[in-house]
Formats: structure tokens, sequence, C-alpha cells
């Protein structure tokens, strides 16, 4: 059986000309060294970056590679945390439906004296932007919210958001680690209206273990990793050319065509599923959020997995097993419901032919669990 990969907001495969770049510096130099390997490895880097930085439609020196997105939402927490020397700046506000890379920031922050509050947010899980107003003194530091939730999807107005915490003096951080180089969402960092904003190579089809922080000029966050002065003193370690380069390569936006979403939706609805987030609701197109009530979510992806059926919950996932979802809990979602949320995810290679066969062993699989829970 031919299996079908739905959970691209997890992970993109690693694509050809990545594979490429990686093999060709695996065995490189050290990029500080002067002499012609190092110098060569520095071009490497060079290359990638002035690549992302295009991408990301800013400078070439606001671009700090990091070992993925958790690092760089890290970075831009803990490190504009560390660097800062006004104590009035003692307040940090994070979205309550973010990654968890941003939510575990919390404990850190406080072990160095700041205040952490956290973003309430709608049903879809969008930051309220009434209780960011409310939140949002000139005690606060950085403000830090995703672009697109990784759970569901739903996209923010990050400039609106950008703008607000402008207005007192406050930084923002934007993880857009789940927009980044998909095409119609954005294309300058600029219109995000952030100071800081984190990226991952992998969601892109770029390997594992890279990803980026726009920094703008003026801003340094301290950093957490130190040692050497690599990175412009913001993330110290010999570089990882090979991954840098095949982040580099893949720097570039695409765009999923949107059939074989609307059929997978579409599908998913005669199955009895339930969306999560109507189609009035801005998001991103290849994400279809959904649950089957009274199916708990761990349940039916062991069972898609044994039809051939890669998807996800977004929820994390430790020792084996789902917790609910902090992501549906935040949108008001009960206990049960929260286990009950299904994430597929399409990518540029999802075809149609994959959509419907996909939405044809989901229908036999769910009416399979449905039948096994009345006898
Ligand atoms: C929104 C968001 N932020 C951060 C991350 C973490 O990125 P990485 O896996 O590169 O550490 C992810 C990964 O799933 C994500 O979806």
């Amino acid at each position: 059986m031919k299996r079908i990969y739905l959970d691209h907001a997890a992970t993109s495969p690693l694509l050809p000309q990545a594979k490429k770049a990686m093999l060709k510096w695996l065995d490189c130099g050290n990029a500080s060294s002067l002499y012609q390997e190092g110098r060569q490895a520095k071009a490497a880097i060079d290359e990638a970056r002035e690549r992302v930085s295009a991408l990301l439609g800013c400078d070439f020196g606001e671009v700090v590679f990091t070992s993925g997105g958790s690092e760089a939402v890290n970075t831009a927490l803990l490190g504009v945390a560390r660097a800062n020397v006004d104590p009035c700046k003692n307040t940090i506000l994070i979205g309550v439906a973010d990654h968890h890379c941003g939510i575990h920031c919390q404990e850190p922050l406080e072990r160095l004296g700041y205040k952490v509050e956290f973003i309430s947010v709608d049903q879809f899980g969008c930051a309220n932007l009434d209780h960011l107003k409310h939140l949002l003194t000139e005690k606060v530091l950085v403000v830090s919210t995703l672009h697109a939730n990784n759970e569901l999807g739903t996209l923010q107005s990050a400039s609106e958001i950008g703008s607000i915490c402008h207005e007192v003096g406050a930084l923002f951080h934007c993880d857009a680690v789940q927009t980044f180089g998909k095409s119609g969402y954005w294309t300058k960092v600029e219109d995000l209206r952030a100071d800081l904003v984190s990226v991952s190579a992998h969601k892109l089809g770029g390997p594992k273990g890279a990803g980026a922080l726009y920094v703008k000029a003026g801003t340094k966050p301290k950093q957490l990793i130190v040692g050497g002065g690599q990175e412009r003193e913001m993330r110290a370690g010999t570089e990882n050319v090979a991954a840098i380069a095949g982040f580099g390569v893949v720097a570039m936006a695409s765009r999923t065509p949107n059939e074989p979403a609307e059929a997978l939706r579409k599908l998913l609805t005669e199955c009895g599923a339930v969306p999560t987030v109507p189609k009035n609701v801005p998001s991103l197109h290849t994400h279809i959020h959904i649950r089957f009530p009274g199916l708990v979510a761990e349940t039916v992806l062991i069972k898609l997995d044994q039809v051939g059926i890669s998807a996800g919950s977004g929820a994390a996932c430790s020792s084996g097993s789902l917790e609910p979802s902090h992501v549906l809990r935040a949108c008001g979602y009960s206990e049960a419901e929260c286990k009950e949320g299904i994430r597929f995810t399409l990518g540029p290679e999802t075809t149609l032919d994959e959509a419907i066969e996909a939405g044809r062993r989901i229908k036999v699989a769910t009416a399979e669990m449905r039948e096994r829970r009345t006898v």
C-alpha cells in the first residue's frame, strides 16, 4: 500500500536539492579558519545567508542561523531578556496558544526575574487583541506570538500586533515557522512589523536542525550559547555548514495548490469530521484541523498509520502518548474534545489523487472504529 504523507506542518520531506547541497558540505573546513577550506565554508554560509535574507526580505546581516525554530524562539525571548538593562522593562507577554518552544520560556524567564503573562486567544487560537492591549504597559519588554498557529493553521494579523506593541515601546517577536517560504502569506519581514522573526528549514523541505532568527538592525539578543563570536556574537559554535547550505537552497517561496486540500476537506466532512476552523477565518490553505467527535485522536492516528496515512494532531507527543492539546484548551474546548484534534497538512507535492485516496481510506477506517464502539 502506498503511504500518503499528510503531516507537512510537523516536517516536510527533505528536497533533493537540499540533500545534494548538504552532501557537498558534510566534510568541510571550519568557517572561522582563514585558510582556503575555511574560506570555502564561510562562502557557503554567506551564500545561504544571502538566500535566506532575500526570502525574509531583510539585510544580509540581520539573519542569525540557529539549530532550528525552537532555538530561534528561545534566542528571541531569553536573549532579549538577558540583554535588557532597563529594570523597568520587567514583563514579557507570550501567546497562550503558541508553540511550546515559546510557552516553555516562561520558567527560565521567571528565573531571570521577569513577570510572564499569557495573551488569551479566541476560539480559533488567534490573540485576543483587547487582552493584549490590557496587558501591554510600558513595563513590557517583548511580546511573542505566532504568525500561523501550528495546530489549527489560523493566521494572526502580525502587523496589527506589531503596531500595537510598538506604540508602547515593546519589541515584537513573531514565530513565523509555519508561514515562512509559503507564498501568499507575507513577502518581507516588514509586512509582519516584527523586530524578531523565527523560521525553520525543515518546514520547507530543508534539513531538520537548521533555522534562523531575523534580528532587526539595532536589536541585539544576548547569545544563549556562549563561546566564539560566530553569528555576530549572537550564537556561538562552529557552524553546521551542511545544514545551513541545505537550508539556503530551499529558501524560496513555494505555493501548494488548493485543489487537494479542498477535496480532502470535503471528504472529511462526509466522514463526520467537524472542522475546527470555518472557511471564512483566515488560515493556511494547506492545513485541515478537525475532530471526529467521540473518537480519541491518538487511536484514530494509529488506525490511519495502519492504513498508510501519516497525519498528526499537533499536540505534544512524549513517551509515545499524546497530551491533550493546550491550543484547543486555550480555545475553550472541553478536556475530552482536547484529545480529539487531528491535523492533516499538505505540501507542494501532495496530489489530488492522494488527497482523494486519503479521504477514501479515512472514511473506511473511521466507520470501522465507530462500528467497533457500538458493538
Ligand atoms: C510554530 C512553530 N514554532 C516553532 C517550531 C519549532 O521549530 P523546530 O522544529 O525547527 O525547532 C515549530 C515546529 O513544529 C512550529 O510549528
